[in-house]
């Protein structure tokens, strides 16, 4: 049995990332390929009522770091290896990147306590691609507050969101053979057929 592609989608908030989910999905759908579409934080019962906590209640970054990853080990162990496992593709809005790019990136946490957190529950699993769409902070920040109410990560400043871009930008340079950036900026049927192409080659 082959084992399913591990397909990640990750960027600042504001990026566009649920119209483009959207497409994704069509993407597959009309292929007949077999994928599940799951999130983080969430995608089980007990990751689903963790992350009504992580974006509701106000916690120090180490709590909230441990408390992704308490979702992610659960979501890792009862659906993503699972269906991997399986052949079928998992698609996963956010995973791991997220939380160096938040939790270290914007809220200071040691690289090393999120490495290691991360080791514990990942073992050898990596993404087998990870889009990132990326925007300038000052359009993310100017979409955001005209589209809808802000959760607590939404509410954070210029610069948070500024560290936040910047650490995804570091991680896609140190793991160019999985990551693919988006340029959010540009129209949407340039980014369309960008993810095609893109997906097309992850699965071929
Ligand atoms: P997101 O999927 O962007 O939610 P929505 O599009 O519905 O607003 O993710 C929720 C927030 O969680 C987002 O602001 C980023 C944050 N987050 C972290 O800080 N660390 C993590 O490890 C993950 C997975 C998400």
């Amino acid at each position: 049995m082959i084992r399913g592609k591990f397909i990640t989608l990750e960027g600042v908030d504001g990026a566009g990332k649920s119209t483009h989910i959207r497409f994704i999905k069509d993407y597959f759908e009309s292929r007949s390929i077999s994928y599940i579409l799951t999130r983080e934080p969430g995608g089980t019962d007990v990751g689903e009522n963790i992350r009504e906590i992580l974006l509701r209640d106000e916690m120090g970054p180490i709590t909230e770091s441990l408390l992704m990853f308490a979702a992610r080990n659960e979501h890792i162990a009862s659906l993503i290896r699972p269906n991997l496992e399986k052949g079928i593709a998992v698609i996963s809005d956010r995973f791991t990147d997220a939380s160096l790019a938040y939790q270290h990136g914007g809220k200071g946490v040691p690289k090393e306590l999120i490495n290691h957190l991360k080791g514990m529950v990942q073992a050898e699993l990596e993404p087998d691609l990870t889009i990132l769409f990326d925007l300038p902070v000052e359009v993310s920040l100017e979409r955001l507050n005209n589209t809808r109410v802000l959760d607590r990560f939404e509410m954070q400043g210029y610069d948070f969101h500024q560290r936040v871009r910047d650490t995804y930008l570091q991680l896609a340079m140190e793991n160019k053979s999985r990551f693919y950036i988006i340029d959010s900026t540009k129209n949407i049927t340039d980014i369309q057929n960008e993810i095609i192409t893109i997906m097309d080659k992850a699965l071929s």
